[in-house]
């Protein structure tokens, strides 16, 4: 099904292009491709297809969910990217992370990409009050609403052509804060719950729960579980310590080939990584991957894509799928007629 994405202004568009050249020696600079993937990651993968909150919209820059267990050590990656955001102000953090992301892994020789500007983002860590004087009945226009609330990206409201679902996601949010006194409501701009990212001391059913809950499936896991090429783990943040393979540096695929070759001294196999060898779903793509680096990198672009865009741009019906709605509709159109014909001349 093909997606629909927003329209961002030129000037928007300029200043992602901008971005991206800034974080390529931003990143290669200061060596930190690893830890901006994670963020990109963690900041996404808290998206819950049911309920449609969490996802790749910033949020992860709030106190609340930077604090999560799971984010042990994102903080730093959060304040490394504060002085090239500044010069950006123009870009929702949503975007700017998710574009972090994509460069890092660019930059290590991985894949490329494809990178889609507009997700709305929203000053969670600033969200106003609601004094008297901006608390009100009836409905009220979404720029007044906007420009009431102060947020710090009412640009993005005036000059994205929004789709009808992401007018409904912002009609949700002005909602909410209108009645925020009250309610407790949850939306996807709302930090998300603990709990949403994977526990690597855990099985095949813990990766498919939790990677099923963001709509994702076994071969998304397994190709995504291949960012493990880069970065290592860090004592003080997660308890493991250790690269993954010797040279964590660059996109590759090695993970695969380390994880099909054992222990090894020096090398960290989290129990996660190790179950990609043992589900008989999961197994058939590591050796595919260990085999085939291309088709490693097609299916990773493909995942980290899906991955960088839960909740963001949903999927419309393609011209085709319309059609055969159509002829559906037409063909059924006919048997009723058909049979009522048929019922009356009895
Ligand atoms: C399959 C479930 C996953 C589990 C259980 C898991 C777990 C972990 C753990 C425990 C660390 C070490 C953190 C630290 O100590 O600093 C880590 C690091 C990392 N993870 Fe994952 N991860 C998973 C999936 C992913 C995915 C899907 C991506 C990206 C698409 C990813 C990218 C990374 C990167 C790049 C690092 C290195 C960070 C650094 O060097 O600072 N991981 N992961």
């Amino acid at each position: 099904m093909g997606k629909c994405y927003p329209t961002v202004s030129e000037e928007y568009q300029k200043a992602v292009e901008k971005c991206k050249r800034k974080l390529r020696g931003f990143i290669a600079e200061k060596h930190c491709a690893p830890l901006m993937l994670r963020l990109a990651w963690h900041s996404a993968g808290t998206f819950d297809v049911k309920t449609k909150t969490g996802g790749p919209f910033g949020t992860i820059r709030h106190p609340d969910e930077l604090s999560h267990a799971a984010n042990n050590g994102l903080d730093i990656a959060v304040r490394l990217l504060e002085p090239l955001k500044e010069q950006f102000p123009i870009l929702s953090y949503a975007d700017f992370y998710q574009l972090a992301g994509v460069v890092a892994v660019e930059v290590t020789g991985g894949p490329e990409v494809p990178f889609h500007p507009g997700r709305p983002g929203y000053p969670v860590t600033k969200l106003p009050k609601l004094s008297s004087a901006n608390s009100f009945n009836g409905l009220v226009s979404l720029k007044t609403c906007f420009i009431m609330l102060g947020g710090d990206r009412p640009y993005v409201v005036e000059k994205m052509r929004l789709n009808n679902d992401d007018m409904a996601d912002l009609c949700c949010y002005q909602l909410k804060l209108l009645f925020r006194a009250g309610g407790n409501c949850v939306d996807k701009y709302d930090p998300p719950p603990e709990g949403r990212l994977p526990d690597a001391t855990k099985g095949s059913d813990h990766l498919r729960d939790v990677f099923g809950h963001m709509g994702l499936s076994d071969k998304d896991i397994v190709a995504l579980s291949g960012a493990h090429t880069l970065g290592r783990c860090h004592k003080e943040r997660s308890g493991f310590e250790g690269p993954w393979t010797p040279n964590p540096n660059v996109f590759d695929n090695s993970y695969f080939k380390e994880l099909l070759s054992g222990d090894k001294e020096g090398l960290i196999q989290l129990p996660t990584d190790k179950v990609l060898l043992e589900d008989p779903a999961f197994r058939p793509l590591v050796d595919i991957y260990a085999e085939d680096e291309d088709a490693f990198f097609a299916d990773y672009a493909e995942a980290h894509l899906k991955l960088s865009e839960l909740g963001f741009a949903r999927c419309l019906m393609t011209g085709m799928r319309l059609m055969q709605l159509l002829l559906c509709l037409i063909a059924g159109g006919c048997f009723i007629l058909v049979f009522f014909s048929r019922l009356v001349r009895l």
